[in-house]
């Protein structure tokens, strides 16, 4: 398949223009640098908020993964990243849709990066008290977005629910968690993180029980306390105590290997399916390799309802969406580099 991968230059999409030149596509990137060229792809400078560029971008082309966006609420002023994330991604699916039109492409389906932060729950500022109402979570679970990049990353999921009924235009929005690369020698703030969430919860795991529920109680309080004072939509500080242990908490202790974030762009692709869906992608199991029962009991004593029954270290976020759409399974659990 000849394919369009927008933000091919960055830190998933780097390793997943690499992997679909691996599985036989051609690919295009376009980013807005290139200084550093993907052997193999054609890469091109330009910009998702130029429409008018985008035409160009498009020709020949029969899939887009679409990757280009800010991905951290820190990284520009709201508006900007609004711009950015929904503009950006709008103009690409209406240059999709215009180039097929005019004969120039034929593309039947974009990829999209969507983050797991649709939720609301990791950055969100004013989460009410009682919004993770069940495990696992799944796509059916509510949204509550209160910080720039959350929302921008729920509302293109209705830029391609939009584009699925005025186009026939299929999409697939990877609601992605965090995710690391084992083949880089670059730090890895990403990876960093699980190794750090990893360890310290289970040190808190294993405290005698009043000790621990004392200290995760201790743990939830401050994590609410900077969620109302807009911390976590600042830039990463990993300095103060627990904050691993905070954010491994809300991100329900869920990573991805970047190589099977990059199997899932191409499945997504390659499937048979209509529609346009926001699905989440995760490793099976939870990162801490604990029951994951005991850890949600543990750090959300106030979720009670279990929608589906979850076993063992089985992630709590649920993957069946995905597996049943497209086919999807995890290859690659988490492992230190
Ligand atoms: N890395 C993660 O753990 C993670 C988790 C969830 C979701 N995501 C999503 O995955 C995607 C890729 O994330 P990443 O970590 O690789 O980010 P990144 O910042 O490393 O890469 C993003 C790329 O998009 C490019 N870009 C930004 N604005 C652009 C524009 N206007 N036009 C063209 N290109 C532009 C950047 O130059 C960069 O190369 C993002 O959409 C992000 O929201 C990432």
């Amino acid at each position: 398949m000849r394919i369009l991968v927008t933000g091919g230059m960055g830190a998933v999409g780097r390793p997943t223009v690499e992997w679909l030149m691996g599985h036989g596509h051609t690919v295009r990137v376009l980013d807005l640098s290139v200084d550093e060229p993907i052997p193999g792809a054609e890469c091109r400078e330009g910009d998702i908020t130029d429409f008018a560029s985008l035409s160009d971008h498009m020709q020949d082309m029969q899939g887009v993964v679409h990757l280009a966006a800010f991905p951290h609420p820190s990284m520009a002023p709201p508006q900007r990243i609004f711009q950015v994330n929904d503009g950006g991604t709008f103009n690409v699916f209406q240059a999709a849709i215009d180039a097929n039109k005019r004969g120039d492409a034929e593309i039947r389906r974009i990829v999209c990066a969507g983050s797991i932060n649709a939720l609301g729950y990791n950055f969100g500022v004013v989460f009410p008290e009682d919004q993770i109402r069940y495990f696992p979570i799944d796509e059916q679970h509510p949204t509550y977005t209160t910080d720039p990049y959350s929302f921008s990353k729920r509302t293109i999921e209705e830029i391609g629910g939009y584009f699925w009924r005025r186009e026939g235009l299929s999409s697939l929005f990877l609601r992605y968690p965090a995710i690391y690369d084992l083949n880089t020698d670059e730090p890895s703030m990403l990876l960093d993180f699980v190794e750090g969430a990893r360890q310290q919860t289970a040190a808190v795991m294993s405290l005698p029980e009043q000790e621990r529920q004392a200290r995760i109680a201790e743990i939830i309080a401050d994590f609410k306390r900077r969620a109302r004072g807009r911390e976590w939509e600042k830039a990463f500080d990993w300095s103060f105590p627990d904050a691993h242990i905070m954010l491994g908490r809300s991100n329900f202790w869920t990573c991805l290997d970047v190589r099977d974030a990059a199997q899932a762009a191409e499945k997504g692709l390659l499937a048979d399916y209509a529609g346009s869906h926001p699905v989440y992608v995760t490793q099976a199991d939870n990162f801490i390799g604990l029951p994951s029962r005991e850890l949600a009991e543990a750090f959300f004593p106030d979720v009670t309802t279990w929608k589906k029954p979850v076993t063992g270290t089985q992630s709590l976020v649920s993957i069946e969406k995905i597996r049943e759409l497209i086919g999807f399974e995890p290859v690659y659990p988490f492992k230190s580099r």
